[in-house]
């Protein structure tokens, strides 16, 4: 591996092995989603706990400082909407130049296996993987499932996961699901674990990371159950303390509350 691309994996994954990856790109498709409406209000606080962003270059250059970042993942693949045919009819939005000129860490796009645009997404992967792999950039591979939540099994994950790495990507961003294991196993290239829609409690959240991280993931790449919850910086605290700190779910949720009720927590490191 270059020294380019070393140093940018670098910064994505810290010496612990480990990462807390902060995705705020949703507006892509969802345009302003609850909570995200101002997204440098929304982040801004929370920076000190992730370890990279994910957002568009549109979200980038808007709301983020460049003297007060961290390092950033670009969304480069869209042309879809909500209100729109086919989630998964994507295509590549932005430009590795685009990328170069943003200093971006990696560059991070969808690939919809098992839809109609199976074949159109996974060749844009392989042809973003030949052109950022020029320039040292890494690139993530997001397994999504379009409005399709049910598709989250182990199998189907696993074998997402797998045709991502093949065709380049150097981490790949899925969902967590029953048997996890099986889907870190056959994958070669480092796993992070997207949050999915917000659930229910802060515990059910906790208790996937931590199950994720133990059956193989290295970190998480994890919006909406951070800041579409009441107490943002709270739970992104709890989510690094299973990651960076090794916590347990119950450990990481008593952190949640302490700091949530202006305690001052036994373990939170930054
Ligand atoms: C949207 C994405 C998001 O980055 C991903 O879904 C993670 O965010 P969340 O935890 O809110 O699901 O790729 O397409």
């Amino acid at each position: 591996m270059d020294w380019g691309m070393k140093n940018r994996m670098a910064q994505l994954i810290q010496p612990d092995g480990h990462c807390l990856f902060m995705p705020i790109d949703h507006g892509y498709f969802q345009g302003p989603t609850s909570k995200l409406e101002r997204p440098w209000e929304t982040v801004k606080p929370l920076l000190p706990y992730c370890d990279a962003v994910f957002c568009t270059r549109g979200v980038l250059r808007s709301a983020i400082d460049p003297a007060n970042t961290k390092p950033i993942i670009l969304r480069v693949s869209g042309g879809t909407s909500m209100v729109g045919k086919d989630l998964a009819n994507e295509g590549i939005t932005t430009s590795i130049k685009e990328a170069v000129r943003l200093n971006a860490s990696a560059v991070g796009m969808s690939v919809f296996i098992g839809s109609d645009y199976e074949h159109q997404t996974l060749l844009n992967l392989g042809r973003l993987v030949d052109e950022a792999e020029e320039h040292g950039i890494p690139v993530m591979a997001v397994t999504a499932v379009g409005r399709e939540l049910e598709k989250r099994d182990a199998r189907y994950l696993g074998m997402c996961c797998r045709i991502a790495a093949e065709l380049g990507a150097r981490v790949v961003k899925t969902y967590w699901c029953e048997n996890f294991e099986k889907v870190t196993n056959g994958c070669p290239v480092p796993v992070v674990i997207a949050g999915g829609p917000k659930t229910d409690s802060e515990l059910e959240v906790l208790k996937f990371v931590h199950d994720g991280m133990q059956k193989g993931a290295i970190g998480v790449n994890l919006g909406r159950n951070i800041w579409q919850n009441p107490h943002p910086v709270a739970m992104a605290k709890a989510i690094r303390a299973v990651i960076h700190e090794d916590a347990t779910a119950q450990e990481a949720h008593e952190v949640y509350k302490e700091i949530k009720s202006g305690r001052k927590p036994v373990t939170s490191g930054v």
